[in-house]
Protein backbone atom coordinates (compact mmCIF):
# COMPACT_ATOMS: atom_id res chain seq x y z
CA UNK A 1 0.00 0.00 0.00
CA UNK A 2 2.83 2.52 0.89
CA UNK A 3 6.20 2.45 0.85
CA UNK A 4 9.26 4.45 1.73
CA UNK A 5 12.45 4.44 0.15
CA UNK A 6 15.60 6.32 2.03
CA UNK A 7 12.97 8.38 2.99
CA UNK A 8 15.17 11.67 4.65
CA UNK A 9 13.16 15.04 5.68
CA UNK A 10 15.07 18.07 7.73
CA UNK A 11 12.40 20.86 8.54
CA UNK A 12 13.38 24.43 7.27
CA UNK A 13 15.58 24.99 10.38
CA UNK A 14 17.60 22.32 9.28
CA UNK A 15 15.97 20.48 12.38
CA UNK A 16 16.32 16.18 10.95
CA UNK A 17 12.98 14.67 11.19
CA UNK A 18 13.47 10.97 10.10
CA UNK A 19 16.77 9.71 8.21
CA UNK A 20 17.04 7.32 5.28
CA UNK A 21 14.17 5.12 6.38
CA UNK A 22 13.00 2.58 4.18
CA UNK A 23 9.91 -0.04 4.73
CA UNK A 24 6.52 -0.84 3.60
CA UNK A 25 3.38 -1.44 4.67
CA UNK A 26 1.46 -4.46 3.09
CA UNK A 27 -2.61 -4.28 2.98
CA UNK A 28 -4.31 -5.68 5.98
CA UNK A 29 -0.86 -5.21 7.72
CA UNK A 30 -0.59 -3.46 11.47
CA UNK A 31 2.02 -2.11 12.68
CA UNK A 32 3.12 -0.42 15.73
CA UNK A 33 5.65 2.61 15.29
CA UNK A 34 7.51 3.11 18.57
CA UNK A 35 10.72 5.65 19.43
CA UNK A 36 11.74 8.29 22.12
CA UNK A 37 10.59 11.99 22.24
CA UNK A 38 11.56 14.00 19.53
CA UNK A 39 12.84 10.58 17.14
CA UNK A 40 10.75 11.49 14.44
CA UNK A 41 7.30 9.56 15.04
CA UNK A 42 5.09 12.23 14.05
CA UNK A 43 7.34 13.68 11.00
CA UNK A 44 6.93 9.70 9.50
CA UNK A 45 3.41 9.39 9.78
CA UNK A 46 3.08 13.34 8.09
CA UNK A 47 5.41 12.02 5.73
CA UNK A 48 3.20 9.35 4.75
CA UNK A 49 -0.20 11.30 4.62
CA UNK A 50 1.69 13.16 2.39
CA UNK A 51 1.64 16.13 4.70
CA UNK A 52 5.01 17.21 4.62
CA UNK A 53 7.30 16.35 1.30
CA UNK A 54 10.88 14.04 1.90
CA UNK A 55 13.85 16.41 1.32
CA UNK A 56 15.10 13.29 0.02
CA UNK A 57 13.96 9.64 -1.08
CA UNK A 58 10.31 8.53 -2.22
CA UNK A 59 7.47 7.89 -0.47
CA UNK A 60 5.11 5.75 -2.62
CA UNK A 61 1.37 5.10 -2.33
CA UNK A 62 0.23 2.25 -4.48
CA UNK A 63 3.35 2.60 -6.70
CA UNK A 64 2.90 6.00 -7.28
CA UNK A 65 5.42 8.25 -6.03
CA UNK A 66 3.86 10.79 -3.73
CA UNK A 67 4.98 14.33 -5.04
CA UNK A 68 3.87 17.69 -4.96
CA UNK A 69 2.82 17.84 -8.81
CA UNK A 70 0.78 14.71 -7.95
CA UNK A 71 -1.03 16.35 -4.68
CA UNK A 72 -2.02 18.83 -6.92
CA UNK A 73 -3.64 16.58 -9.57
CA UNK A 74 -7.54 16.76 -8.26
CA UNK A 75 -8.08 13.63 -8.80
CA UNK A 76 -5.41 11.80 -7.46
CA UNK A 77 -5.17 13.71 -4.07
CA UNK A 78 -8.80 13.07 -3.63
CA UNK A 79 -8.18 9.64 -3.99
CA UNK A 80 -5.20 9.73 -1.58
CA UNK A 81 -6.26 11.41 0.81
CA UNK A 82 -10.17 9.61 1.08
CA UNK A 83 -7.42 6.27 1.39
CA UNK A 84 -5.11 7.55 3.82
CA UNK A 85 -6.09 9.29 6.92
CA UNK A 86 -3.56 10.53 9.69
CA UNK A 87 -4.85 11.30 13.07
CA UNK A 88 -2.59 13.89 14.74
CA UNK A 89 -1.03 13.50 17.79
CA UNK A 90 -2.14 17.21 18.86
CA UNK A 91 -6.30 17.30 18.35
CA UNK A 92 -6.18 21.08 18.50
CA UNK A 93 -4.25 21.62 15.22
CA UNK A 94 -6.58 19.57 13.31
CA UNK A 95 -9.98 21.22 14.47
CA UNK A 96 -11.61 24.44 13.10
CA UNK A 97 -15.43 23.78 12.54
CA UNK A 98 -17.87 25.78 14.48
CA UNK A 99 -19.60 22.47 15.67
CA UNK A 100 -19.29 18.56 16.49
CA UNK A 101 -21.31 17.51 13.45
CA UNK A 102 -19.62 19.79 11.28
CA UNK A 103 -16.42 19.10 12.24
CA UNK A 104 -17.21 15.23 11.90
CA UNK A 105 -18.84 16.29 8.12
CA UNK A 106 -16.41 18.08 6.61
CA UNK A 107 -14.25 15.02 5.43
CA UNK A 108 -16.81 13.04 4.08
CA UNK A 109 -18.28 16.05 2.32
CA UNK A 110 -15.35 17.17 0.99
CA UNK A 111 -14.69 13.61 -0.42
CA UNK A 112 -17.77 13.83 -2.09
CA UNK A 113 -19.72 11.17 0.14
CA UNK A 114 -23.20 10.57 0.22
CA UNK A 115 -25.23 12.04 3.11
CA UNK A 116 -22.14 13.53 5.25
CA UNK A 117 -24.58 14.85 8.34
CA UNK A 118 -25.93 11.11 8.79
CA UNK A 119 -22.15 9.77 8.75
CA UNK A 120 -20.96 12.40 11.27
CA UNK A 121 -24.34 11.29 13.53
CA UNK A 122 -23.34 7.45 12.98
CA UNK A 123 -19.53 8.23 13.83
CA UNK A 124 -20.19 10.69 16.81
CA UNK A 125 -22.07 8.15 18.33
CA UNK A 126 -19.69 4.97 17.61
CA UNK A 127 -17.08 7.47 19.51
CA UNK A 128 -19.60 8.14 22.86
CA UNK A 129 -19.94 12.26 21.18
CA UNK A 130 -23.86 11.67 20.31
CA UNK A 131 -24.73 13.82 23.00
CA UNK A 132 -22.33 17.04 21.81
CA UNK A 133 -23.33 17.23 18.20
CA UNK A 134 -23.91 21.14 18.33
CA UNK A 135 -21.16 21.84 20.81
CA UNK A 136 -17.65 23.75 19.25
CA UNK A 137 -15.00 21.17 19.11
CA UNK A 138 -12.78 23.61 21.46
CA UNK A 139 -14.85 23.00 24.51
CA UNK A 140 -14.77 19.00 24.47
CA UNK A 141 -12.28 17.71 27.11
CA UNK A 142 -8.91 16.68 25.75
CA UNK A 143 -9.88 12.91 25.64
CA UNK A 144 -13.20 13.65 23.73
CA UNK A 145 -11.04 15.51 21.09
CA UNK A 146 -9.07 13.33 20.49
CA UNK A 147 -12.43 10.71 19.62
CA UNK A 148 -13.38 13.47 17.42
CA UNK A 149 -10.29 13.38 15.70
CA UNK A 150 -10.88 9.84 15.07
CA UNK A 151 -14.76 9.91 14.46
CA UNK A 152 -13.31 12.51 11.56
CA UNK A 153 -10.48 10.69 10.18
CA UNK A 154 -12.72 7.28 10.03
CA UNK A 155 -16.17 8.68 8.55
CA UNK A 156 -13.49 8.83 6.09
CA UNK A 157 -13.59 5.62 5.81
CA UNK A 158 -9.70 5.13 5.08
CA UNK A 159 -7.93 2.33 4.12
CA UNK A 160 -4.61 2.84 5.46
CA UNK A 161 -5.08 4.21 8.40
CA UNK A 162 -2.31 6.20 10.62
CA UNK A 163 -2.84 6.74 14.46
CA UNK A 164 -0.08 9.03 16.11
CA UNK A 165 -0.19 8.56 20.14
CA UNK A 166 -4.14 8.04 19.47
CA UNK A 167 -4.82 6.92 23.25
CA UNK A 168 -2.52 9.42 24.95
CA UNK A 169 -5.46 10.85 26.67
CA UNK A 170 -8.34 8.38 26.11
CA UNK A 171 -9.73 6.67 29.29
CA UNK A 172 -9.48 2.89 29.83
CA UNK A 173 -13.31 2.55 27.65
CA UNK A 174 -12.46 4.81 25.51
CA UNK A 175 -9.15 2.61 24.75
CA UNK A 176 -10.79 -0.69 24.76
CA UNK A 177 -13.00 0.50 22.16
CA UNK A 178 -10.51 1.78 19.85
CA UNK A 179 -8.44 -1.70 20.37
CA UNK A 180 -11.38 -3.78 19.87
CA UNK A 181 -12.48 -1.32 16.48
CA UNK A 182 -8.86 -1.74 14.87
CA UNK A 183 -8.99 -5.94 16.02
CA UNK A 184 -12.41 -6.40 13.97
CA UNK A 185 -11.44 -4.10 10.85
CA UNK A 186 -9.06 -6.99 9.50
CA UNK A 187 -8.81 -4.82 5.76
CA UNK A 188 -7.91 -2.13 7.13
CA UNK A 189 -3.73 -1.11 7.38
CA UNK A 190 -2.76 0.24 10.22
CA UNK A 191 0.43 2.08 11.53
CA UNK A 192 0.15 3.41 15.12
CA UNK A 193 2.75 5.16 16.96
CA UNK A 194 2.30 5.13 21.11
CA UNK A 195 4.81 5.32 23.86
CA UNK A 196 2.68 2.63 25.94
CA UNK A 197 4.36 -0.54 25.93
CA UNK A 198 1.81 -2.97 27.08
CA UNK A 199 -0.93 -1.44 24.61
CA UNK A 200 1.65 -1.89 21.78
CA UNK A 201 0.99 -5.64 21.68
CA UNK A 202 -2.44 -4.95 21.13
CA UNK A 203 -2.18 -2.84 18.48
CA UNK A 204 -0.01 -4.92 15.58
CA UNK A 205 2.20 -8.25 15.33
CA UNK A 206 5.22 -5.73 13.43
CA UNK A 207 6.96 -3.12 15.34
CA UNK A 208 8.52 -0.52 14.10
CA UNK A 209 11.29 1.62 16.10
CA UNK A 210 12.53 4.66 15.07
CA UNK A 211 16.35 5.43 17.11
CA UNK A 212 17.38 8.75 18.67
CA UNK A 213 18.81 10.02 15.28
CA UNK A 214 15.33 9.55 13.58
CA UNK A 215 17.01 6.52 11.76
CA UNK A 216 15.52 3.09 11.64
CA UNK A 217 16.79 0.90 14.45
CA UNK A 218 14.24 -2.01 14.08
CA UNK A 219 12.06 -3.48 11.79
CA UNK A 220 10.29 -6.98 12.97
CA UNK A 221 8.19 -8.95 15.17
CA UNK A 222 6.76 -6.57 17.69
CA UNK A 223 7.05 -9.58 20.43
CA UNK A 224 10.59 -9.74 19.82
CA UNK A 225 10.89 -6.05 20.11
CA UNK A 226 9.36 -6.15 23.41
CA UNK A 227 11.19 -8.94 25.15
CA UNK A 228 14.22 -7.50 23.69
CA UNK A 229 15.35 -5.19 26.65
CA UNK A 230 18.95 -4.63 25.24
CA UNK A 231 16.39 -3.19 22.18
CA UNK A 232 14.34 -0.99 24.29
CA UNK A 233 17.84 0.37 25.95
CA UNK A 234 19.35 1.83 22.80
CA UNK A 235 15.80 3.19 21.90
CA UNK A 236 15.51 5.02 24.81
CA UNK A 237 12.37 3.36 25.48
CA UNK A 238 13.40 1.53 28.66
CA UNK A 239 15.60 3.46 31.46
CA UNK A 240 18.13 1.70 34.17
CA UNK A 241 16.08 1.78 37.64
CA UNK A 242 17.79 1.98 40.82
CA UNK A 243 16.53 -0.46 43.63
CA UNK A 244 18.01 -0.18 47.74
CA UNK A 245 16.79 -3.49 49.68
CA UNK A 246 16.00 -3.33 53.36
CA UNK A 247 19.55 -4.89 54.41
CA UNK A 248 20.91 -1.84 52.94
CA UNK A 249 22.21 -3.10 49.33
CA UNK A 250 22.00 -1.14 45.90
CA UNK A 251 21.49 -3.17 42.63
CA UNK A 252 20.65 -1.42 38.92
CA UNK A 253 19.05 -2.87 36.04
CA UNK A 254 17.89 -1.72 32.81
CA UNK A 255 14.17 -1.60 33.56
CA UNK A 256 10.65 -1.27 30.81
CA UNK A 257 7.49 0.60 32.28
CA UNK A 258 4.72 -1.39 31.15
CA UNK A 259 1.34 -0.39 32.71
CA UNK A 260 0.62 -3.54 34.48
CA UNK A 261 4.06 -2.97 36.56
N1 LIG B 1 7.76 22.17 12.54
C1 LIG B 1 8.98 21.83 12.96
N2 LIG B 1 10.04 22.62 12.75
C2 LIG B 1 11.28 22.31 13.16
N3 LIG B 1 11.57 21.16 13.80
C3 LIG B 1 10.55 20.31 14.05
C4 LIG B 1 9.21 20.59 13.66
N4 LIG B 1 8.41 19.57 14.05
C5 LIG B 1 9.23 18.69 14.66
N5 LIG B 1 10.51 19.13 14.66
C6 LIG B 1 11.70 18.42 15.18
O1 LIG B 1 11.83 17.20 14.46
C7 LIG B 1 12.22 16.15 15.34
C8 LIG B 1 11.19 15.03 15.29
O2 LIG B 1 9.97 15.51 15.83
P1 LIG B 1 8.67 14.62 15.88
O3 LIG B 1 7.54 15.50 16.32
O4 LIG B 1 8.51 13.92 14.59
O5 LIG B 1 9.06 13.57 17.02
P2 LIG B 1 8.16 12.46 17.74
O6 LIG B 1 8.91 11.17 17.67
O7 LIG B 1 6.79 12.49 17.20
O8 LIG B 1 8.18 12.99 19.27
P3 LIG B 1 7.07 12.82 20.44
O9 LIG B 1 7.24 11.46 21.04
O10 LIG B 1 7.47 13.89 21.42
O11 LIG B 1 5.73 13.05 19.85
C9 LIG B 1 12.38 16.79 16.71
O12 LIG B 1 13.75 17.06 16.91
C10 LIG B 1 11.58 18.07 16.63
O13 LIG B 1 12.14 19.06 17.46
MG1 LIG C 1 4.99 12.85 18.00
Amino acid sequence: MIELERVTHAYPDGTAGVCEVGFGLAAGERVVLLGSNGCGKSTLLKLMAGLLLPSSGQVRFRGDPVTAARLRKRDWCRRFRGEVGLVFQHPETMLFNPTVLEEIAYGPSRLGMEDPTRQAREWAERVGLAQYLEKPPYRLSGGEKQRLCLACVLACEPTVLLLDEPTASLDPRATGWLVDFLLDRKELTTLVSTQNLSLAAELGERALILGEDGRLMFDGGLRDALADTELLWRANLAHRHEHRHADGTEHRHVHVHRNWE
